[in-house]
């Protein structure tokens, strides 16, 4: 079965107001887009639920992190229970800055991807190596130790319910977007990793989508890789050139 296009807006900590966000979100609602591809918006915890309300019912919402206790005394954090009681149907782990700037290893990150999972809701799974580890050929080692730690604590079934997010590091909010070719072919590397740390079936079942300065001018050919499914984008998904990107393969 054809794996279907995904993409994913991270707003990240954007926009910076309340007339902003209802802009963007006018401006998705009025689009013309691709209704064969699979839109998930990821706003900032606040705007969650407002976002819910007023986006089309076709684009889904999820939130940009989560944490894998499911209530108690854990001061600024979102449980899984609670997202999934909101009705917010994927959450978005492991991001680059999430792991950079707050300390998150693979395991807290795999810990969470459990506790997502349980309360049923569905996971962009965000690996990546920095520039340093791509110059010294560990490109692979790093994404498969990232996954690894998800493979440990998950089942076979519970990969249906996760997009992987290739981002390599040096190409997130840089400008500097990864060649088609160096997204392809670590993302059939990643993808031959699947097939053998979990099965081929899940493998071929995944998407594995690219993140990292992906905007309207470039989406277009990485996005007849065959092993790339989609994207994850920052900067651009504030921009009309959103839309642009939801329908790269019309
Ligand atoms: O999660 C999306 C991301 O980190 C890429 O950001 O701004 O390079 O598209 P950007």
């Amino acid at each position: 079965m054809p794996r279907q296009f995904f993409v994913g807006g991270n707003f990240k900590m954007n926009p910076n107001s309340v007339a902003e966000k209802r802009a963007l979100t006018t401006l998705l609602n009025q689009a013309d887009l691709d209704s064969s591809v699979e839109v998930v918006v990821a706003p900032p915890a606040l705007y969650l639920l407002p976002l819910k309300e007023l986006i089309r019912k076709e684009i889904q919402v999820a939130a940009q992190n989560c944490y894998f206790k499911e209530s108690g005394a854990f001061t600024g954090e979102i449980s899984p229970l609670q997202l999934k009681d909101a009705g917010i149907p994927y959450v978005i782990l492991g991001h680059s800055e999430r792991r950079t700037l707050f300390h998150e290893t693979s395991e807290v990150v795999a810990q969470k991807t459990k506790a997502a999972l349980a309360a049923s809701l569905s996971v962009i799974l965000c690996i990546g190596e920095t520039l340093e580890q791509r110059e010294t050929n560990q490109t692979t080692k790093v994404c498969s130790e990232q996954l690894q730690a998800a493979v440990d604590l998950l089942k076979e079934a519970d990969w249906s319910k996760i997009v992987i997010a290739y981002e390599p590091v040096w190409a997130i909010g840089t400008g500097k977007v990864a060649t088609s070719k160096q997204a392809q072919d670590t993302h059939a590397d990643i993808r031959t990793f699947i097939a053998s740390a979990v099965s081929p079936a899940v493998a071929q079942a995944t998407r594995i989508i690219y993140g990292g300065s992906v905007n309207k001018g470039n989406c277009k050919e990485l996005s007849t890789q065959p092993d790339v499914d989609g994207f994850l984008v920052g900067g651009a998904s504030l921009k009309p050139e959103f839309v642009d990107i939801i329908n790269a393969t019309q």
